[in-house]
């Protein structure tokens, strides 16, 4: 077996499960999940229906590279979404992928080179992947902790040239899973400043780009901060998006990578190796997905309204706000975080994940301590009930 496997880190679900064990949640509420990331909301008709029209495709073999309608359609959402003035070549410049979880962990493995010491410089707390995908692709995690303090952005200015100099790939996620916290245009081009002087890739996950409640603000891309800085190249720069939370469709499997040609066209023989291309009725679906925002402005008019109610009722009570995006309430605990959520589970049969759980301990401690991740996913009734229910079980701590 790859002795690599071994340094993978138990996942936070197998965590909160043992974490659970011997609690005996009261059988007159029903259990509500705050604690898994998945959209509940409806997947759009149109797009379930554009699956079932184009299932005649299942005699061909898709390519890797994807359709050149698929490619196309996401050129121009991507123009359109980060004023992107017409840079990205569709021929060169964008790949389909079967949603960011599979590409963000392939990618890794395509672009690092195992035999100089590398780093792979990430958020903490973080979406798990990045660190077993680096783990697997013999580099070391390096943790940039998001705190309060710093509104939950990494402190890059704290990082030395000699970490910049080893790093040969950053993952960054903006929005932010689990803090919600959006990088602003003015640390991305510095970012890219630096992957330029160094050498390095920049990995942006923005999965959760169009899911905000300022509509005169929406995060901004790391591709739309390279245009804007005059790379037009979009060289050593790579953004991952997807139709999971966007268009409610996690189960359909479907996102992309897009930015710097040459390290695309790597990326591209690695997957054509990997085996990984796209179905074509996926690929169908996807294009009237990305080419229709109507049903993601309603989306985000049901998250906003969940935010609005839960907020009212839980920040009389704990330290709790509403994020710049993303459907995650990163609160702050009165107790330990495991506790919390222990109890939580065991007196009001709501599920919650403890911070800690998301991060790693560091010389600085685990950022995610005294912190819980709750998912706005579930519909408002349960979200407004679950919130009732933590309130009280922190009214009678
Ligand atoms: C930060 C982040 N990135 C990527 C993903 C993967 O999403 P998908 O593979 O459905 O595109 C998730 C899913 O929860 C996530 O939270």
């Amino acid at each position: 077996m790859n002795p690599d496997l071994g340094k993978l880190h138990p996942y936070p679900f197998e965590k909160l499960a043992k974490l659970k064990d011997g609690t005996t949640p009261p059988h007159d509420l029903a259990h509500i999940a705050l604690s898994i990331g998945e959209p509940k909301h409806p997947t759009p008709g149109f797009i379930t229906e554009a699956i079932i029209e184009h299932l005649h495709g299942l005699s061909n073999y898709p390519t890797t590279i994807g359709t050149i309608e698929l490619r196309s359609a996401i050129a121009e959402w991507l123009d359109n979404r980060f004023h992107l003035d017409g840079n990205l070549d569709v021929r060169t410049q964008i790949i389909p992928v079967n949603g960011t979880r599979e590409a963000l962990f392939s990618f890794a493995q395509a672009v690092i080179d195992r035999h100089t010491d590398p780093l792979v410089v990430m958020p903490n707390p973080f979406y798990q992947i990045y660190e077993g995908a680096a783990i697997l692709a013999g580099a070391k995690p390096y943790f940039l902790n998001c705190i309060a303090e710093n509104n939950f952005i990494p402190d890059f200015d704290s990082v030395s040239a000699d970490v910049w100099e080893r790093c040969q790939l950053l993952y960054l996620c903006s929005p932010g899973n689990p803090t919600g916290a959006v990088i602003d245009k003015n640390t991305l081009i510095k970012l890219i400043e630096l992957a330029h002087k160094h050498d390095f890739i920049i990995a942006s996950d923005e999965c959760y780009s169009e899911i905000y409640f300022d509509d005169q603000q929406p995060p901004v891309g790391l591709l739309e901060a390279a245009v804007a800085a005059g790379f037009n190249d979009l060289s050593h720069c790579v953004v991952f998006h997807s139709l999971s939370k966007r268009s409610n469709a996690p189960g359909l499997r479907s996102g992309f990578v897009a930015g710097d040609a040459h390290i695309l066209k790597n990326f591209l023989r690695y997957r054509t190796y990997h085996g990984c291309a796209m179905s074509l009725q996926t690929q169908s679906a996807s294009i009237v997905a990305w080419q229709d925002e109507k049903h993601v402005a309603y989306n985000r008019e049901l998250y906003r309204e969940k935010f609005i109610a839960v907020l009212e009722i839980l920040s009389p009570v704990m330290n709790v706000s509403l994020p710049q995006a993303s459907f995650y309430l990163w609160a702050e605990t009165p107790i330990a975080d495991t506790d919390f959520a222990r109890h939580l589970f065991d007196k009001q049969n709501v599920t919650v994940l403890p911070g800690s759980f998301l991060a790693r301990d560091t010389d600085n401690g685990n950022p995610g301590q005294n912190r819980i991740r709750m998912a706005l996913v579930a519909p408002l009734e349960e979200c407004i009930e679950a919130a009732y229910r933590i309130r009280n079980l922190i009214e009678n701590l």
